[in-house]
């Protein structure tokens, strides 16, 4: 394994005020918690901390990044990340805490990072129901972005055994709550405009969403994808800007995204350039990609030329991001 994230001690912490406190320590130090909801185990990191997500892609080898949930301890903290409609502020007081998640715009005031929105301008938001899950995200006292705490590919674990035998040496802690009550994943719905949207059936069923709110969820894919308006709900963020992979060289009025020490010929001359990591690492690079795709758009460009990057470790799911963005139009 080429990343740093694949190398760790993993502590198994109880469920006691020490553990708590370890756990919280670990997620503010920009660690890999994985810790118990009543739907799955989710592996945690900070939300606000770019390349603490990158170590969630790096720990569970997903092979593209995804917008994450992101978990907290109440519907007021939820409220300065994203804004509340009608509609989700009723789901939100009738169903959190609870197996539900909500996909709303982001608020002004939201910190949660580029990276775990996937570069979106909305972000799932959850306040789950488990004692211990509640214990630590008012202990860490900021989002924690959570997917389940299995490898890619592998099912969703409901208790610390099932974590350890897919994350053990690859996180740094596995809180141990015992059994996840529900078993199956939150419902997520998104709440964009003025039909809220089912992306993924779950913990909360549709009947009892549709007879809170007085009318039937449109049916939308999990992540975004289809059948909605354009804008409305992309799953991935597009750029304006044209995207040209694997430059070898690039023209006086494209912006340039580097990696590494060796930038593609005429890169000194570029309209604009950021470097996602100089010294050649993924997970850093991860952390800068949607920001630095965004600040590049910005300058105006008309096309935004990448330069290559290794298709190892996160690689995979940033050359995938980027294959999307020069894909889309
Ligand atoms: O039960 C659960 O929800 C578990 C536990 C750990 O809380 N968490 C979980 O998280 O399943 P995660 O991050 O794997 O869920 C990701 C899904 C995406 O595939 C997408 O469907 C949806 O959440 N999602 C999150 N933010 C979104 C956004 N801004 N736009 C569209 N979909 C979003
Ligand atoms: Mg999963």
């Amino acid at each position: 394994m080429n990343n740093p994230g694949s190398m760790r001690q993993t502590q198994r912490l109880t469920s006691d005020e020490a553990g708590l406190a370890r756990a919280a320590e670990i997620l503010r130090r920009r660690g890999l918690v994985a810790f118990p909801t009543e739907t799955v185990y989710g592996l945690g990191a900070d939300a606000t901390d770019a390349q603490a997500v990158a170590g969630i892609y790096a720990a569970k080898e997903r092979p593209s990044f995804n917008p994450l949930i992101s978990h907290l301890d109440s519907f007021e903290s939820a409220q300065k990340q994203g804004v509340f409609d009608e509609t989700a502020r009723r789901l939100a007081e009738a169903f959190w805490p609870g197996p539900l998640t909500l996909v709303v715009p982001v608020a002004p005031t939201c910190t949660i990072s580029d990276l775990a929105r996937a570069g979106l301008d909305s972000v799932g938001l959850r306040v789950p129901a488990h004692p211990l899950a509640h214990a630590l995200l008012q202990t860490t006292g900021r989002p924690v972005a959570a997917p389940s705490a299995n490898r890619s590919g592998r099912v969703s674990p409901t208790d610390a055994d099932h974590v350890l035998g897919d994350l053990d040496g690859r996180i740094d802690a596995v809180l141990d709550g015992g059994s996840s009550q529900v078993g199956v994943e939150s419902t997520i719905v998104a709440c964009l405009s003025d039909t809220p949207r089912l992306l993924r059936p779950g913990g909360v069923p549709r009947e009892a969403i549709e007879a809170l709110i007085g009318m039937k969820l449109e049916a939308g894919a999990e992540g975004g994808k289809s059948p909605l308006a354009p804008g409305m709900l992309a799953s991935h963020y597009a750029p304006r800007a044209r995207v040209r992979l694997n430059a070898a060289s690039v023209e006086a009025d494209e912006a340039v995204l580097l990696f590494g020490r060796d930038a593609p010929k005429g890169a000194d001359a570029a309209r604009t350039a950021l470097n996602l990591s100089k010294n050649g690492d993924l997970m850093e690079a991860a952390a800068h990609l949607f920001s630095y795709l965004r600040q590049l758009d910005a300058s105006g460009a008309g096309t935004i030329a990448v330069s290559p990057i290794p298709e190892t470790g996160l690689g995979e799911a940033i050359n995938d991001r980027l294959r999307r963005a020069a894909a889309e139009r």
